[in-house]
């Protein structure tokens, strides 16, 4: 376990903190033979810090495998951690017993990312709906039909279909049925993880708009799990970019797009696409080399030494700590991009990358020196 990342994040909001995790760490113990003897472990997420606002939304980003699930399962407690804290409301959840849970199975839901395989499809949009009302054995005013049909109005769905099963929705109202059950019992907290990646795109930014919608309306928090920069780029107040279960930058959302400081980032980011077009092509395509190590026995020191442009030997041996490099904006970098060597030095990274302190910020301008880039659409490494 890591204990590098132990300095809190700063939320964008002055406002209360809502969810504070601390070193957040899950190891799945390998095991093997008739002893069952523990051979290694699975370090899926390791030493995680972040904390969220109430009423806005994170997005924790990051490829395939990274841990994010992982992480959301633990915000949600459907997963043990093995090792760190998770507070809400200042409140300390972290090893909740199964009887301490059930006020917190309300306060905090998750939005699956597959609308087909976590609805019943022997179960009406009634029943799963209101399964939350009849496990937390709540009572409503006007019973719990009343209620559902309301919730399924106001997702966006015909209250009329009560009735109906899920293989008569398609995909995205049946994440619209699952963005439902999440609202049913008034939760502080949501987890949406990967909501829309199994939908079809022109249906994505519809689902979007309506977690916007809700949020506005329900004065929601959302924590929105992402493998892919660009689908949460328009909803997000602040952005956590995950690799190899390290939290490796955080920051506001325009401040990351515009200034990334990873180089992880930054080859993420170079796959998304401009939106102003005649900027398009100043963007160059970052093609990470190799695949993402295994979480079995990842790369000493920082994780991604072993697919950076820029590693040196330090990189290698001596874990970076996330420095705030720009006001609410950290990084794990020895030697971050976008940052004059003096800011970096004074946050204590050993060098930053030499800009004078006058240059433009552009939009992901990326590195002075990467492996194998070209402005044409491929892949960056990005597997989901
Ligand atoms: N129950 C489990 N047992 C062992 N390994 C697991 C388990 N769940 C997830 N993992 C592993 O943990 C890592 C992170 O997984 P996950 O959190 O699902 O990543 P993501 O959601 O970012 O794709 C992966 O290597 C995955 O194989
Ligand atoms: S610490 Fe070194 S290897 Fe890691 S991202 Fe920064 S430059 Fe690359
Ligand atoms: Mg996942």
């Amino acid at each position: 376990m890591t204990t590098t990342n132990a300095k809190p994040t700063a939320s964008k909001q002055a406002g209360e903190s809502l969810l504070q995790v601390t070193d957040l760490t899950k190891h799945f113990p390998i095991r093997r033979g008739l002893l069952q003897r523990q051979i290694g472990a699975v370090q899926a997420v390791d030493g995680l810090t972040f904390d969220v606002a109430r009423g806005e939304t994170l997005s924790l980003v990051g490829e395939s495998g990274c841990g994010k699930t992982t992480t959301g399962r633990m915000l949600t407690r459907l997963l043990e951690p093995t090792a760190g804290t998770i507070l809400l409301e200042g409140e300390d959840i972290t090893h909740w017993s199964a009887g301490k849970m059930r006020p917190l199975r309300r306060d905090v839901q998750m939005i699956f990312q597959d609308p087909y395989g976590s609805l019943n499809p022997r179960h009406t949009v009634g029943t799963i709906v209101g399964a939350p009302y009849h496990l937390q054995g709540i009572k409503t005013e006007h019973g719990v039909k009343r209620e559902v049909q309301d919730l399924l109005e106001l997702v966006g769905l015909n209250p009329e279909h009560y009735n109906r099963y899920p293989h008569e929705f398609s995909g995205g109202q049946r994440q619209r049925i699952g963005i439902a059950r999440s609202l049913a019992l008034k939760p502080k907290l949501i987890i949406a993880d990967e909501p829309v990646s199994a939908l079809d795109v022109s249906i994505q930014a519809q689902v979007i708009n309506l977690l916007e919608d809700l949020q506005d309306e329900l004065g929601l928090t959302y924590v929105v799990i992402a493998h892919d920069l660009s689908v949460v780029r328009h909803m997000s107040d602040r952005v956590a970019v995950m690799y190899l279960g390290n939290l490796v930058e955080i920051a506001d959302r325009d401040e990351l797009y515009t200034r990334p400081m990873h180089p992880y980032t930054t080859a993420l980011l170079s796959a998304v696409p401009i939106p102003d077009t005649q900027r398009r092509t100043k963007r160059e395509r970052i093609r990470l080399q190799g695949d993402v190590p295994s979480p079995v026995n990842p790369p000493p020191a920082c994780r991604f030494h072993t697919r950076c442009w820029k590693a040196q030997e330090v990189c290698r041996t001596v874990k970076p700590p996330l420095y705030e490099l720009a006001p609410h904006h950290l990084v794990a970098c020895h030697f971050p991009e976008n940052v004059d060597a003096r800011t970096a030095a004074q946050a204590g990274a050993p060098l930053g990358d030499v800009v004078p302190d006058d240059a433009p910020t552009g939009d992901a301008t990326g590195p002075a020196v990467a492996p194998d880039r070209d402005t044409a659409h491929g892949d960056t490494g990005s597997r989901d």
